[in-house]
C-alpha cells in the first residue's frame, strides 16, 4: 500500500476531496492511505504555535521549522516500523517558487512507497525546511493559493490514480493528455444528436483506422492551439506529416443526393443545328463506373431513338443479366444504377416517383460565362435537396435546356484556356469535386 502524508495546520481540509470517487475506492481497497498530520501536535511551546514573525521585517508570518522537523521525524519512524525503505520515501514542499508539477512528475512520484507533503500558509515556510528537510519543491501553477493543502490534494490525486489498481482500465492512462506530450482528443457520448449538435460522423463509422486518424489530428490540433509549448520541433514535423497522411483517411465524403443524365437529345452539332447524338459504348461503361464510385443514385442515358436505346440496353443487360455477370461481377454492380430513357422528362418523372418531388435540375457547361452555381454551392445543395445533373454530348446543350434548368454548374478548368474534356472525364471530375468539396 502506498502512503501519502500531508503535514498541515488544517487536517480536515485534506479529507473531504477524497471522500468520493476513484481515490475513495482506492482508500477503501487499501491500495493507498492518506494521512492528514496536524502540525500543531508537533509544536513545542505551550501555545502550540506553528508560525512566527519573519527575521528582517516585512508583513506576514512564516511557518516555523521545529514543528515540521518533529512531524517528519515522527512520520519517518512510523514508516520505519512498517518496514518502508527510507529511499522509497520522499518529502515534498508545496511552494509557488518550486518546479512546476507535470504529468511526468506524477508518473515518477507514483513509483515511491511513501510521500510526505508539507503545506505552507501565510508568507510561506522557513527556508531551512526546503534546504535541509525536503527532496522536492513543487508548484502546481503560476498563481498564489492561500495554502499548500489544495496543491497537495491536486498532486496526490494525480499521483494516486497512477498507482496499480486505482484506475480500473489501465488503457485509459495511456492515451491521456500530457502522457504523450500532447493533449487528448475530444470525447463524445450518447445521444448522437442534441439540439442539432452532431457527434462527428467518423466516430460512428466503426472504422477504427479512420477514428484513430481523426483522434491523432484532433489531439495535435488541441496541443498546437492551447499548448504550443508542448509540441517540440521534432514532434511537429512528425505529427504534421502524420496528420497530413491521416487527413485523407477521415475527411468525411459528403453524402450527395444526386442523379446524373447523359443527354443525346436535344443537342447542338457543329453547325449549331439541333440533333440527336449517338450513344457510345465507352460512355455507358465509364459513366456507370464513376456513378457507382461516387454514390450517384441514378445514371440516365437519354435518347429518343429507339434503335439507339435498344443497343444500349443490349450492352447493359449483357453485364447485369448475361455472361458479363459471371465474367466480371464488379461491372454488373457498376451498371446497377444505369437506365435508358427516351426524354429528360422521363428521367425527371422517375426521380419524382422515387423521392416524391421534382429534383433541382442543373446543367453543365464548358463556358464560365453561363455558370450560376459553384461546385461548393452545389455540393451543399445536393446534401439537402435531390439534384439531377445534366451532361451533354455533341457541341453542347441547346438554349432551351439552359433556360429550363434551375442552375448551370461552373465549368471544370484546367491550367490554361483549354477545357474541352470528354464527357466521361467531365463526369468523373465533377463527381469527385462534388463529393469532396
Ligand atoms: C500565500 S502562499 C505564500 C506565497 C509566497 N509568499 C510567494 O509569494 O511565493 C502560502 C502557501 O500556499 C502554498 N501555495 C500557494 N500557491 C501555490 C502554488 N501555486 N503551488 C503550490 N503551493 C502553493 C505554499 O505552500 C505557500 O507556502
Amino acid at each position: 500500500m502506498k502512503s501519502y502524508n500531508v503535514i498541515t495546520i488544517f487536517p480536515d481540509m485534506c479529507k473531504l476531496p477524497f471522500n468520493q470517487g476513484v481515490i475513495s475506492k482506492a482508500l477503501d481497497n487499501k491500495l493507498i492511505e492518506i494521512n492528514a498530520i496536524n502540525l500543531r501536535d508537533f509544536a513545542t511551546d505551550k501555545h502550540k504555535s506553528t508560525d512566527d514573525y519573519q527575521f528582517g521585517g516585512g508583513v506576514g508570518l512564516v511557518m516555523k521549522v521545529e514543528p515540521i522537523y518533529n512531524a517528519l521525524e515522527s512520520i519517518k519512524s512510523s514508516l520505519n516500523d512498517k518496514g518502508v525503505d527510507s529511499s522509497k520515501h520522499k518529502v515534498i514542499i508545496l511552494d509557488p517558487r518550486g518546479r512546476r508539477f507535470t504529468q511526468k512528475d506524477a508518473i515518477e512520484l507514483s513509483q515511491f512507497d511513501s510521500l510526505t507533503f508539507i503545506c505552507g500558509r501565510y508568507e510561506g515556510v522557513d527556508e531551512r525546511v526546503s534546504e535541509h528537510l525536503c527532496d522536492y519543491q513543487y508548484s502546481i501553477g503560476d498563481y498564489i493559493l492561500t495554502g499548500g493543502e489544495p496543491a497537495s490534494m491536486v498532486m496526490i490525486d494525480a499521483i494516486a490514480r497512477l498507482v496499480d489498481g486505482v484506475v480500473g482500465d489501465k488503457e485509459s492512462l495511456v492515451d491521456e493528455s500530457f502522457s504523450q506530450s500532447s493533449l487528448e482528443y475530444p470525447h463524445y457520448t450518447r445521444p448522437e444528436e442534441f439540439m442539432g449538435w452532431q457527434v462527428p460522423k467518423v466516430l460512428l463509422s466503426g472504422d477504427h483506422k479512420r477514428i484513430e486518424a481523426w483522434r491523432t489530428d484532433k489531439s495535435f490540433l488541441a496541443t498546437e492551439t492551447s499548448r504550443p509549448d508542448l509540441v517540440s520541433i521534432k514532434d511537429q514535423s512528425k505529427e504534421s506529416r502524420l496528420v497530413e497522411a491521416c487527413k485523407s483517411f477521415y475527411d468525411e465524403p459528403v453524402k450527395i443526393n444526386l442523379s446524373i443524365a447523359l443527354m443525346h437529345y436535344p443537342m447542338k452539332d457543329k453547325q449549331k443545328d439541333v440533333v440527336t447524338t449517338s450513344i457510345t459504348n465507352l460512355d455507358i461503361h465509364d459513366i456507370s463506373r464513376s456513378s457507382c464510385t461516387f454514390g450517384v443514385d441514378d445514371f440516365f442515358i437519354i435518347s429518343p431513338i429507339k434503335s439507339q436505346r435498344d443497343i444500349a440496353n443490349i450492352v447493359i443487360n449483357h453485364w447485369i443479366k448475361g455472361y458479363g455477370v459471371e465474367y466480371n461481377p464488379n461491372r454488373s454492380e457498376a451498371f446497377s444504377r444505369t437506365s435508358i430513357v427516351s426524354t429528360l422528362l422521363d428521367a425527371i418523372k422517375k426521380i419524382k416517383d422515387k423521392i416524391g418531388r421534382k429534383p433541382i435540375i442543373v446543367a453543365t457547361t464548358a463556358r464560365s460565362s453561363r455558370a450560376t452555381i459553384s461546385f461548393k454551392e452545389l455540393s451543399k445543395l445536393s446534401s439537402e435537396e435531390h439534384v439531377l445533373l445534366l451532361f451533354g454530348t455533341g457541341w453542347g446543350f441547346t438554349e432551351d435546356i439552359f433556360e429550363m434548368v434551375d442552375f448551370v454548374l461552373e465549368p471544370i478548368e484546367g491550367v490554361g484556356g483549354f477545357n474541352h474534356l470528354s464527357v466521361r472525364s467531365a463526369v468523373a471530375i465533377a463527381l469527385s469535386r462534388l463529393v469532396n468539396s
